[in-house]
């Protein structure tokens, strides 16, 4: 017997049931990772790679991401922390999980998959520039550019998406839905939010 309190999600038949629209679906997804993983190819043939994706919201994107990339490469994790079950960044950011080796003179490209005010990143890049890697590049997954609080540079988005609420392909609402295949957006009622 579960020894967890009881959340309602658990009694849902379907995850699908609190989405209120596909914003990009497993088609599209698909042939823009391999797109991506094609950038890779091109701009990291012949040099060294380590690939760093960030926990957790990146490990679908990351997954299919490395089976798109034909060269070989290395991958490594970290994990931060910056939202707690709340639906807004808190500015907060931690280091769960360090990555680990040394990068420095190595080609980094961090995976992320979704950036919202920039902040996670923000602190990623400076603690990672302070390790000396020979060069440091960003591919995200997704951006909201309307919600950026820190001018930050990213070299590659998959999908520049509207200021909504999305779950599915690795991103969680409260750590649930991040299995739903598509990148979905979450019904207002799902985190309290009148429709
Ligand atoms: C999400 C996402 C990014 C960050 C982006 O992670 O994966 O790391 O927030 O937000 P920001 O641009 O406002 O900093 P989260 O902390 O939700 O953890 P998770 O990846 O484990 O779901």
């Amino acid at each position: 017997m579960s020894t967890q309190p009881h959340r309602p999600v658990f009694d849902k038949v379907s995850l699908h049931q609190d989405i209120a629209k596909v914003l990009v679906d497993e088609v599209t997804i698909r042939k823009r990772v391999r797109e991506l993983g094609d950038v890779i190819n091109r701009e990291y043939a012949h040099k060294d790679l380590l690939l760093v994706s960030v926990l957790k919201g990146s490990i679908i994107f990351m997954a299919d991401l490395i089976r798109a990339i034909t060269i070989p490469h290395e991958i490594d994790f970290m994990a931060t922390s910056s939202y707690g079950a709340g639906t807004s960044s808190s500015g907060v950011v931690r280091i769960l999980k360090d990555l680990n080796s040394s990068i420095e003179g190595r080609n980094i490209v961090v995976v992320e998959d979704i950036i919202d005010s920039g902040r996670t990143l923000s602190y990623l890049v400076r603690i990672l520039q302070e390790r000396r890697p020979a060069s440091l590049r960003i591919m995200t997954l997704l951006d909201k550019p309307e919600r950026r609080e820190v001018d930050i540079h990213v070299d590659w988005v998959g999908f520049s998406i509207p200021n909504e609420f999305v779950v599915g392909y690795g991103l969680d609402y409260d750590e649930i839905y991040r299995n739903l295949p598509f990148i979905g957006v979450l019904k207002p009622s799902v985190y309290g939010a009148p429709e």
